[in-house]
């Protein structure tokens, strides 16, 4: 199984084996909310694949590993761990980068930083800081397992009115409700009109969600499954241990 090159908050790198089992037949796979993809890149490829997030950063890194895979190796060959350079990077105007700049800048804040957030340098006791930040022959397997792919960069609602239909298969990793987000508004409002645009779906959706009794109510028409996940990615003991997680699907 191939590796996320990125954490995520909310990353489904635990979770991906047991919903990969359930992943029903399709010829469209479509990932609306991809962040770091870990089922896209757990899974077996499928006919037409589509991956999607709001996030103009995230998009765009996958976008340059696909088509510019040799030239972010060549940047990031000589790039190293560094405080310093993280908050040059950190605090750079984007709009002076080129796509490709963005891209190394994105990579390397997200995977020097703690738990993958992009604020502050990640550094510790325990490990040893990462040499290289990347590495070749993780870069040139991501760019393949890109090569067919579409790679969107819209809000939800809009990726399943183009590529619904009786062979699409949707999978759907939104923001927890009621959680902290990623800095895109995800309330009950968005949680809503996603609800409403699966229940009038043509393909097949499987959505996971935190455990709450009003998207147990929204989804109520659905088949619903529990998990239980243990969260380890908070600096703060009172935030790990476990949580339940709902696994739901129109199949
Ligand atoms: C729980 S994460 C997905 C994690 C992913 N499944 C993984 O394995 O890393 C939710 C993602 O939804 C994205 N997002 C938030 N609002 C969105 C919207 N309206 N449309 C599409 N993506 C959105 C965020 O940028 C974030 O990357």
């Amino acid at each position: 199984m191939l590796k996320s090159p990125i954490t995520r908050l909310g990353g489904k790198s635990r979770l991906r084996k047991n919903i990969i089992e359930i992943i029903p037949e399709h010829t469209c796979y479509v990932e609306l909310f991809f962040g770091a993809g870990w089922v896209y890149f757990g899974k077996e490829p499928s006919k037409v694949e589509v991956i999607n997030d709001i996030d103009k950063e995230l998009i765009n890194l996958f976008k340059m590993m696909k088509y510019h895979a040799p030239e972010i190796e060549r940047m990031l060959e000589y790039e190293f761990s560094g405080r310093d350079i993280f908050e040059e990077y950190k605090n750079v105007t984007i709009e002076n980068l080129t796509e490709i700049n963005r891209a190394v800048r994105f990579l390397y804040l997200i995977t020097q930083s703690f738990a993958g957030r992009g604020n502050n340098y990640g550094y510790g006791s325990t490990r040893q800081p990462s040499q290289q930040i990347f590495h070749k022959e993780v870069l040139s397997a991501i760019k393949e397992r890109l090569r067919n792919t579409y790679v969107e960069n819209l809000s939800f609602e809009k990726i399943i009115d183009k590529y619904d239909s009786e062979n699409s298969f949707f999978f759907c990793d939104p923001p927890y409700f009621e959680t902290a987000g990623y800095g895109f508004e995800f309330g009950e409002k968005e949680h809503l009109l996603l609800r409403d645009k699966l229940s009038k779906l043509n393909g097949k959706f499987l959505l996971t969600i935190n455990d709450h009794e009003k998207v147990r109510e929204w989804y109520k028409d659905f088949n619903i499954r529990e998990l239980e996940v243990n969260y380890t990615v908070s600096k703060e003991q009172k935030a790990r241990g476990k949580y339940k997680e709902l696994i739901i699907y129109n199949y």
